[in-house]
């Protein structure tokens, strides 16, 4: 990693299976941008402990993670790829940002409230801080760029206050204030069979999401499956969710803009247009699958990767 480029920096749980949904509001992003920036992707699994987790699943799953931000574009010899627990340095900061970090703020944060609903037999301190973590994952760096879906934007504003209320307290700029990069097409992918509800790694109803490891045939069931809305016409609209959420599907995986999809399909009905968005998902995952597993051959290697980003990140 050269110093001579902006720092952007990102990261996603391990947790669960990554999605569809994380490949477009995220990953893709990184994809693109990584060539501009001096990159950081974490693999955050000091905060999917704020849920019980088994080590070594942790362990494992964090290599799978790794192989899919590979298999999806990212290069490990130009980005530095970490698990966010071999960077003591996160910890430090995210306890003197706690210092800085208002209890009413944190009350205000909309996944901890979803989260504690969800883990109602473990509301365990963690989840309450898991923004100021987030926050030290990017302070620590003099980050400038911050690629993540829309469910995020909001710590990411919270980390821009903290960073700002103690460059004011210090009278110093300590911090560099960072930037969101929300993708103006896919930053909220919905559920298949629940469009009113973004896909996720953790979902009990499985047809609801697809999962960057699903074999091509299940994913192209799951999208003919999806719930589409009443009337039969191809168009983006808030009455419209399912056929929105799979426009913007097409439109991530493809690189075609929505209008030329709607003039595409328009009055073609239901059936087409979800065949061919299925066509084009496979199309995407089948190679990308394909150097997944040739990863998952070599796990020396990967975790070579992680020692190496780790050195150099600390
Ligand atoms: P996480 O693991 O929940 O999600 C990882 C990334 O995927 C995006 N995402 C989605 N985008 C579009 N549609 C969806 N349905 C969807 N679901 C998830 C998320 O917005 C995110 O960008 N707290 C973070 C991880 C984190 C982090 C960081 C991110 C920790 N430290 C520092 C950026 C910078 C999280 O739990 O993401």
């Amino acid at each position: 990693m050269s110093t001579s480029k902006p720092v952007l920096l990102s990261g996603i749980q391990p947790s669960g299976q990554l999605t569809l949904g994380n490949y477009i509001g995220a990953i893709r992003n990184w994809v693109d941008l990584q060539a501009d920036y001096d990159c950081i992707f974490l693999l955050v699994d000091l905060h999917a402990i704020t849920v019980r987790q088994d080590p070594a699943v942790l362990r494992q799953r964090c290599r799978d993670f790794l192989s899919l931000y590979i298999a999806c574009g990212i290069d490990p010899e130009k980005n530095l790829l970490c698990a966010q627990s071999h960077v003591a340095g996160h910890s430090q900061l995210a306890w003197i940002l706690d210092c800085y970090t208002m209890v009413g703020e944190l009350n205000r944060m909309t996944q901890f409230k979803d989260k504690s609903a969800k883990h109602a037999d473990n509301i365990n301190a963690g989840l309450y801080n898991y923004p100021v973590l987030m926050a030290a994952d990017i302070l620590i760096y003099d980050t400038q760029l911050v690629p993540v879906g829309n469910d995020q934007k909001q710590h990411l504003e919270l980390a821009r206050d903290v960073a700002q209320r103690f460059n004011f307290a210090h009278k110093e700029e300590v911090f560099r204030i960072p930037e969101p990069f929300i993708p103006p097409v896919g930053a909220r992918i919905m559920g298949l069979q629940n469009p009113e509800a973004k896909m996720s790694k953790s979902d009990d109803n499985e047809g609801n999401g697809i999962y960057l490891l699903d074999e091509p045939k299940k994913i192209a069931k799951k999208i003919k499956r999806a719930v589409t809305d009443s009337g039969s016409e191809v168009r983006a609209a808030d009455d419209k969710p399912g056929v929105t959420n799979l426009l913007n599907i097409m439109a991530a995986v493809t690189g075609r803009s929505i209008e030329d999809l709607e003039a595409d399909y328009g009055d073609s009905g239901y059936g087409r247009f979800k065949g061919d968005v299925a066509d084009a998902v496979v199309a995407f995952m089948e190679p990308m699958q394909a150097r997944y597993r040739a990863l998952q051959d070599d796990p020396a290697y990967l975790d070579g990767i992680l020692a190496r980003s780790a050195e150099q990140a600390n």
